[in-house]
């Protein structure tokens, strides 16, 4: 695994887009510092300074999009929350991939498919971590409740050693989950999903989807059911 150390980017997504021709297949861009960071649905990702984990894996797995890639963020989200338990911490996933601790969302994950014109070049899967953060800089954060694990485990976190631990487990099954997709991860996705069996909303585009959350699919789709209709939501952002 090739890993490549910025010291200041715009975003990690942006540069291994921008670079991919040139990364090899499993490379990882690594910034310290990030200065227009990109979240889901075209929101920014806040930049909390020198001490958090702005990671992307640059994965090239072949030259046709195949509908499991869809399914990385959630891989990651599992292998997130196994690393933050060893901390002996509760991780939660709010579907589809945000990390939570206490409700409070630790982390974030965007993929994003890159493409010449017609094209397959491979996915950029970026994650942010709050790893070292204060708590008049997590204010900063207004759009969603935010922790860090430094504040959760009371210690400053090594940000190298915790970006190897998760390149390690990442790539641990990696080869194994396109193989078998969603359904090699179902169990643990499950077991750490919140809001299952409870009334939520969920912003889909201009649109909002309100009833029960009643399962995760073999897909890793959340179905959901209002006035006795089952329907399935493939994005989306639980409010
Ligand atoms: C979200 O929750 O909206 C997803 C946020 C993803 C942020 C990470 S930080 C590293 C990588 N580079 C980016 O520009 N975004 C992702």
């Amino acid at each position: 695994m090739k890993k490549i150390y910025l010291s200041e980017v715009d975003s990690t997504n942006l540069y291994a887009k921008s670079n991919i021709e040139n990364l090899a297949d499993k490379s990882i861009v690594h910034a310290a510092n990030q200065t227009a960071g990109r979240g889901r649905l075209q929101r920014t990702w806040v930049n909390l300074g020198e001490g958090n984990l702005f990671l992307t894996f640059v994965l090239k797995p072949s030259n046709s999009f195949n509908e499991v890639y869809s399914n990385l963020t959630q891989y990651l989200s599992v292998v997130l929350c196994k690393i933050l338990e060893e901390y002996g911490l509760k991780p939660q996933i709010k579907w589809p991939n945000d990390v939570l601790i206490n409700g409070k969302k630790i982390a974030g994950i965007l993929s994003e498919t890159v493409m010449q014109g017609s094209l397959f070049k491979g996915l950029v899967l970026g994650i942010g971590v709050n790893l070292n953060t204060s708590e008049k800089d997590l204010a900063s954060v207004i759009d969603k409740e935010a922790t860090s694990l430094n504040l959760e485990i009371s210690k400053l976190v090594d940000v190298n050693l915790f970006l190897d631990k998760l390149a390690e487990e990442f790539f641990a099954d990696y080869d194994n989950f396109l193989q078998k997709g969603f359904e090699l991860i179902k169990n643990d996705y499950i077991s750490r999903t919140c809001f299952l069996d409870t009334e939520i909303c969920v912003q889909v585009f201009n649109d909002k989807k309100c009833g029960i959350a009643k399962a995760i699919n073999d897909k890793g789709e959340l179905v959901m059911s209002n006035n006795q209709k089952e329907f399935v939501l493939t994005i989306g952002d639980i409010l």
